[in-house]
């Protein structure tokens, strides 16, 4: 019941126009957004959520996709300063290579924010981040392994996130945190899956055959749930049970990896919620009506889900929510 209601206000949270007043500081104004792609549920669930409170702000939002490449966004980011946009939402692809057009942003005093991941770069050059703690979350999916597994021997396979991206750096940073005193856990294989369901779910075919059809492999640990569902059905296709033979933890909890719990077939998720552009805009709203600087980091929850959270009521819950 606390579950269904608290997914119940943030469904309506999502849904409907937030109760609070749109200060003119916002609204009409133009705003760029350059997104990374569309790699994962997760992220598509990120634009329509964006697109959607910008429309109930009255933000003109003006959209560009990367389709994953870091020059596709510093492009967008330069047509956006060209076209005179009051602000920029970066959702950065990768961490490094910013500074240049960051600083060109910040000449043409245009506040950039940005959303979900991280960039290398002084902190002057961005007005704020909204984010979750990827270390967190990382280290939130190793205390589940650590706590499931006990001491039992575990030998763990990783996918990771785009190479270079800080939810990759980051999550694998959490979780090698979390084990590094359960010598009985150790990872052994790990590669990229580009956050993409596709090459999930061949990185995981790989591992598989190296570790004797998977006979060898405790645990996988996907940074997000849609390369998680790849590697579901690459076990299955070995003629393993996920969830079972190979217990499997990774971040997001998109609708896709509930239905995966109640199918049994995945033990826990970390949420991440697509709702990074409600506090920016609330951000960018309060500093274009008083001048006042948000805090340089807006940091999003990590709640962890498992099949003991009602995966059915959750994956209810969250389906029509723009994933
Ligand atoms: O930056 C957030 C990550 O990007 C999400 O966890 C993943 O699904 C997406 O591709």
């Amino acid at each position: 019941m606390k579950i269904l209601s608290r997914l119940a206000l943030a469904a309506g949270m999502m849904a409907l126009a937030s109760t609070a007043s749109y200060a003119d500081g916002l609204k009409g104004k133009v705003i760029g957004f350059s997104q990374i792609g569309s790699e994962s549920g997760w992220r598509a669930a990120e634009t329509s959520v964006t697109k959607m409170e910008a429309e109930k702000r009255g933000v003109v939002l003006k959209f560009a996709d990367a389709q994953q490449k870091q020059e596709n966004q510093i492009k967008a980011i330069r047509s956006f300063i060209a076209q005179g946009v009051s602000a920029i939402l970066l959702a950065p692809v990768v961490a490094t290579g910013w500074d240049e057009v960051l600083g060109e942003a910040k000449d043409a005093k245009i506040p950039v924010v940005l959303l979900d991941r991280g960039v290398d770069a002084p902190q002057d050059l961005y007005l704020t981040s909204v984010a979750s703690d990827q270390v967190k979350e990382g280290r939130v999916a190793g205390d589940w392994l650590v706590k499931t597994v006990g001491d039992k021997p575990c030998n763990v396979v990783e996918l990771q996130g785009t190479v270079g991206s800080t939810p990759a750096i980051n999550r694998k940073k959490g979780f090698e945190e979390a084990i590094a005193d359960h010598k009985n856990i150790k990872i052994i294989r790990s590669q990229t899956g580009d956050f993409t369901r596709s090459q999930g779910k061949q990185v995981m075919e790989g591992f598989l055959k190296a570790e004797n059809g998977g006979k060898d492999i405790c645990a996988m640990f996907a940074h997000n749930d849609d390369m998680a569902v790849g590697g579901i059905q690459a076990i299955k296709d070995a003629g393993l049970k996920p969830g079972k033979d190979i217990l499997v933890v990774s971040i997001d909890s998109v609708p896709d990896i509930f239905k995966a719990m109640m199918a049994g077939e995945s033990n826990a998720s970390v949420e991440l919620t697509p709702n990074m552009a409600g506090p920016a805009f609330d951000a960018l709203d309060a500093y274009f009506s008083t001048g006042k600087k948000p805090e340089k980091f807006i940091i999003t929850e990590s709640k962890l889900y498992t099949p003991a959270d009602d995966p059915k009521a959750v994956y209810e819950a969250k389906k029509d929510l723009g994933y």
